[in-house]
């Protein structure tokens, strides 16, 4: 695949095949994210894979509930990874004070779409989940009190069809120069 073609190959996966995930696959995807950019190169992240069938369960379960009613899906992925942010370097948590930006949640997003294109150019699915129940996933997976958990990420090979991608078009996006 072309990049272009990996962007819109890429998709959220919202259902899964049981078929297990080979760790050599996802050892490239966290790869992928380990080279990713961040705000003064602080990489304020890490991955907890988890594959472990228990475990996983335990954790998709915390991914909806009565007010997050919609991330049922999440019991098929074989695979579940939890991005934990840490807390930016120096340099840059003074740059997003002043800049009042959260450079270090920029910086895992970008991370996290180069988890998810490896994952895509490996032939497997993903979906980033921004709705989950931070606490008990904390404490379950002893997550320090000084990081958080922004983003999981659902993971398998896909048990649902290509669709089309429903997106503003070009001409509601671009501005050269000055906005007209
Ligand atoms: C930060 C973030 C949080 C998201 N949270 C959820 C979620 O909790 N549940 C879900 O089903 N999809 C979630 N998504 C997936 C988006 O709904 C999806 O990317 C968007 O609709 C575009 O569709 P596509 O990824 O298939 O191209 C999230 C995506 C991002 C980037």
């Amino acid at each position: 695949m072309t990049f272009m073609e990996l962007c819109k190959f890429r998709q959220s996966n919202r259902k899964y095949k049981t078929q297990p995930v080979e760790r050599e696959k996802i050892e490239r995807c966290l790869e992928a994210a380990r080279i990713a950019p961040s705000a003064c190169n602080s990489q304020p992240w890490y991955f907890v894979v988890i594959d472990d069938p228990e475990l996983r369960a335990k954790v998709a379960r915390e991914t909806f509930g009565v007010i997050l009613n919609f991330n049922h899906f999440s019991m098929t992925a074989p695979v579940m990874v939890v991005v934990v942010t840490e807390p930016s370097n120096l340099t840059a948590r003074v740059g997003s004070v002043i800049k009042n930006r959260p450079y270090n949640l920029i910086d895992i997003g970008i991370a996290a779409e180069h988890f998810c294109l490896q994952a895509a150019e490996e032939d497997l699915g993903t979906c980033m989940l921004g709705w989950f129940n931070e606490k008990p996933l904390t404490k379950m997976l002893n997550i320090p009190a000084n990081k958080k958990i922004d983003l999981v990420i659902t993971m398998g090979y896909p048990d649902d069809k290509p669709r089309d991608k429903t997106r503003k078009t070009i001409d509601e996006i671009r501005h050269y120069n000055v906005e007209k």
